[in-house]
């Protein structure tokens, strides 16, 4: 089964982004983990919100099942939230780092009330969990 893994901004500099936050995880380290959960998964980053949003379009025309992580845009983004209510398959948000303990403008994600589920603060393993899960649907 294809699946989409999308990641938004900043994300492609993970290892090097506030470790103490996010982990020393590499980028492309994330990306072999990821085929290594699944080899089908199609991992992709982008700092470009109309990128995400053509990507979440691809997969509404799809049907792919979908793994997100939308970083800051999680937080405020109304396009990409009705993007994503426009998915046909299953969508699992995925935060590295534990939101809810953070500051308060990332305790919200306007992305939670249309996803199927959530994992967050369970470090990069988070996209693991969802790979996983996905593929005993
Ligand atoms: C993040 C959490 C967001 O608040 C932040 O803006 C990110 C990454 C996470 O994976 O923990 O860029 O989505």
């Amino acid at each position: 089964m294809r699946v989409l893994v999308l990641n938004g901004p900043n994300l492609g500099r993970l290892g090097s982004r506030e470790p103490l936050v996010y982990g020393d995880t590499t980028y492309d380290e994330l990306v072999a983990l990821c085929r290594a959960a699944n080899p089908e998964a199609d991992v992709r980053q982008t700092d470009d919100e109309a990128t995400m949003i053509g990507w979440l379009h691809e997969a509404a025309d799809s049907g792919a099942p979908v793994v997100l992580n939308a970083a800051a845009w999680s937080h405020y983004s109304i396009a990409l939230r009705d993007a994503c209510s426009q998915l046909t398959g299953p969508l699992v948000e995925v935060h590295i780092s534990q939101t809810a303990a953070r500051e308060d403008f990332r305790h919200a994600s306007v992305v939670s009330a249309v996803a199927t589920g959530t994992i967050t603060g369970l470090g990069v393993d988070g996209y693991r969990l969802a790979l996983d899960w996905l593929g005993r649907l």
